[in-house]
């Protein structure tokens, strides 16, 4: 096949035009007269979707294996095992002929009602990066790109074509935008897909400063930008602004317009030429990969349980779990024979086959007696009778094991949920089961975090099954039975309602317009900051043996920002059962030039341990991990002093704290300027320096004129207590108030300072 140079210096503007819009729903223009063949793309995200008609936007698609959702991946906290889902997925692309894969998703869950929270990973931006990054480079290192969606700020379904999102620059590179950064520098995904939405006020696909600046220029971006499907408004414009390829296609007036453009000179063809350059640099790499031949669908069935089963969240266990041998069980619940598996929309995956709860729970007990009752129809309408028969069956047994899912109508793309509440027929289900049998497990289906308040006390145990998957029937078996030992965590909070969640003012706007009001306090952050209490914590999840952390040490108490640190703690397993703890590392800012959340995630490890087995887990913390962005000098910084290291079982199940002092390298810019306040000026390092001269000398002629003390008082001077009167005043303001006891007019002593600090700093 020909270079890249050589294919692009003998493309005509016709063909180039083309290659930038898709030829089809699923495909690029392929370019037979040089030897370019065409991509294939598919989505994405848990499995892969691949169209019987290539042709057909809506098609029917080949069976895949339906790994589980993202939100139970995130909760599995486990890089290397989702790297090794990535690897399976890219088998599957192989075999059925994809080039890249329409995933993953590193969008931040912003309100736990957004319609595509089971398709993103957490509410916090480093464990997002985390999981991105390790799914991304699982994936890659098959020969079968990735594209990280969506770019960015996609954080609801409603008005998700045209919202625009108003969120300011610092809540956007603190919240927003690190999952995708993370992603892109560790693991270079092909594609980046850009989203629907706009932000403040520009689409995505049309923002030069989203894809151009932070995307390609800053981050290093070497792929392509793909629009979202129907994301482009003006063709030419997301040209301009870093969107290479346009989809879906075909768009013969989308191409003719750049044609056009490039005719009239309104348009660069060298910016045409960049982005065909990306195309080609993808598709001449997806062409090195062979594709065809078959995968091992036994083997990802097998993985996707095994990924099921690290991912579930056991919330409550009063000790019912696991079960041992009992002789009479009721599985009660629709979902325990009709598995809720995944959401709806453009992730549905047509599976190779479908684990039933009920029947594998009935294998891994086949001595016992069973009784079932649905419990629900699948429109979960009111029907007491069902409630009834269900309780019989309940009370009849040693234990009840209910199987509680959202239907299905409920979690799909294109819609928000409308609230966070089991059906009305589900909480009357559980808490009439649970009165006929106290020892009753409720296993909840669900995509997002539901409310509890109404039902959650009269459960003996509570294990959060997620959308799990094909193979996740199988999963809940092995835990209720204690073959698997639960080890997943939330990656996200589970609020007591709705009306305590950080959105709750501000979601989903209205008028065109989304406002993200809460700015940097989303998720747990906004809930520590409040000392709100939730249900269950960012982090939170149960085991069946118990862990014990000790010797917390790090690397050095005094360190410089750009060496980092690293943190190690000793993790003890004290019970009898072989297990896994998730050790989490957040970083509290003690003092901060502007305000910071309690705590972050900077950190985190998963260990295995045989029982009385301990380990020491290593966590090491980079510049970022203590740096925050200032809008004011565009970039992250970190200022000096005191860092509390939290080392939790969860967010709020903090086992061991170190403090360590930081000493900041920069060298940072002076921001100064006319308007500057005097608090400005005295906390700016060069402004103090050039200020405080000037204030000591008027204080002195203060007191010589009109002999107040150094501590103030009078009511011409400028003591102390009126210097901090003063603080937030422009400094211009200030020194008018002080002309008597100057040498030079306000406006020459300023510029002298300003030119004074802004030469120190330089
Ligand atoms: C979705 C994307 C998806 C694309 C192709 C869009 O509507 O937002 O996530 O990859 O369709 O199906």
């Amino acid at each position: 096949m020909p270079d890249l140079q050589t294919i692009l210096a003998s493309m005509t503007l016709a063909e180039k035009a083309a290659l930038c819009t898709g030829a089809g729903p699923w495909t690029t223009t392929a370019l037979p007269r040089l030897g370019l063949p065409r991509l294939v793309v598919s989505d994405g995200p848990h499995g892969v979707r691949h169209p019987i008609d290539l042709n057909g936007m809506a098609s029917e698609s080949h069976p895949a294996t339906c790994f589980p959702t993202a939100s139970l991946l995130a909760s599995t906290w486990d890089v290397d095992l989702i790297h090794t889902l990535g690897q399976a997925l890219a088998e599957e692309c192989i075999a059925l002929g994809v080039d890249v894969l329409l995933g993953p998703g590193a969008n931040l869950k912003r309100s736990p009602l957004g319609g595509r929270n089971f398709e993103y990973f957490s509410e916090d931006p480093y464990l997002a990066g985390e999981m991105a990054a390790a799914w991304i480079a699982g994936v890659q290192s098959r020969g079968v790109g990735a594209s990280l969606k969506h770019f960015a700020a996609n954080n609801q379904e409603f008005q998700r074509f045209s919202i625009n999102v108003e969120v300011d620059e610092r809540t956007l590179r603190e919240l927003y935008l690190p999952a995708f950064e993370t992603a892109v520098k560790k693991a270079q995904p092909w594609t980046v897909m850009c989203a629907y939405n706009q932000i403040n006020g520009v689409y995505c696909a049309e923002h030069a400063g989203l894809l151009d600046e932070i995307l390609k220029d800053e981050w290093g971006f070497e792929g392509l930008v793909v629009s979202d499907w129907g994301a482009v408004h003006d063709r030419v414009a997301s040209l301009q602004a870093g969107l290479d390829l346009e989809m879906p296609g075909p768009q013969p007036r989308r191409v003719q317009a750049v044609i056009d453009a490039v005719q009239a000179r309104t348009l660069d063809e060298s910016v045409l030429d960049e982005a065909v350059r990306r195309i080609l640099g993808v598709a001449l790499k997806a062409a090195e990969t062979p594709k065809g031949g078959a995968y091992d669908a036994e083997a990802h069935h097998e993985l996707a349980r095994q990924v099921a089963a690290e991912g579930m969240v056991l919330l409550k266990n009063d000790g019912v779990l696991p079960l041992r041998a009992p002789q009479r069980i009721a599985v009660i619940g629709l979902a325990a024979q009709e598995a809720y598996f995944q959401g709806g929309g453009s992730s549905h995956i047509h599976p190779t086959r479908v684990c039933v709860p009920y029947q594998e729970l009935q294998a891994r007990a086949p001595q016992a007696e069973w009784t079932y009752a649905p419990g629900y129809t699948a429109e979960q309408s009111f029907r007491p009778d069902l409630v009834a028969e269900a309780a019989r069956a309940a009370a009849g047994a040693e234990v009840a094991l209910l199987f509680a899912a959202l239907p299905a109508s409920k979690e799909a793309e294109g819609y928000d949920r409308p609230d966070l509440d089991l059906s009305g027929q589900l909480v009357d289900l559980i808490r009439a089961v649970a009165q006929a049998q106290p020892r009753t497990v409720v296993v909840l289906n669900n995509g997002a975090p539901i409310a509890m308040q109404a039902w959650i006390d009269a459960a003996a145990a509570v294990l959060e099954g997620w959308m799990m998957g094909q193979a996740g029937g199988a999963a809940v078996a092995d835990l209720l039975f204690g073959r698997a030992n639960p080890c997943g965590k939330l990656a996200e909070t589970f609020p007591l309602k709705y009306a305590d969640t950080p959105a709750y003012l501000n979601w989903p706007g209205e008028a065109g317009r989304v406002r993200y009001g809460e700015g940097l306090f989303a998720g747990y952050r906004y809930y520590d900051a409040r000392q709100q209490a939730v249900q269950f914590p960012f982090g939170h999840g149960l085991s069946y043996t118990h862990f014990v952390y000790s010797h917390p040490a790090v690397s050095a108490a005094v360190f410089k920002d750009v060496d980092g640190l690293t943190v190690t703690v000793d993790v003890t397993n004290t019970g009898h059962l072989p297990g896994k703890e998730i050790v989490q590392l957040y970083v509290h800012d003690r003092q901060a030039g502007l305000a910071r959340p309690p705590k972050e995630l900077k950190a985190f490890a998963k260990v295995a341990l045989a029982p009385g087995e301990t380990r020491s887990v290593s966590l090491p913390l980079n510049f970022r991990a203590f740096a925050f962005y200032h809008p004011a000098y565009h970039r992250w910084i970190t200022e000096p002093g005191e860092f509390d290291l939290l080392i939790g079982a969860s967010a709020a199940d903090i086992r061991c704290r170190l403090t360590v002092t930081l000493e900041s390298t920069l060298c940072l810019p002076c921001i100064l300027d006319e308007t500057a306040t005097l608090r400005e000026w005295l906390a700016d390092r060069h402004g103090q320096a050039v200020l405080a001269p000037l204030l000591d000398e008027i204080e002195a002629r203060a007191r010589q004129s009109f002999g107040v003390d150094a501590r103030g008082g009078s009511s011409n001077g400028i003591g102390m207590e009126i210097m901090d009167m003063m603080q937030d005043m422009p400094l211009p303001s200030v020194l008018t108030f002080q002309q008597a006891l100057l040498d030079a007019p306000v406006e020459d002593i300023l510029a002298d300072l300003l030119r004074q600090a802004h030469g120190q700093a330089a």
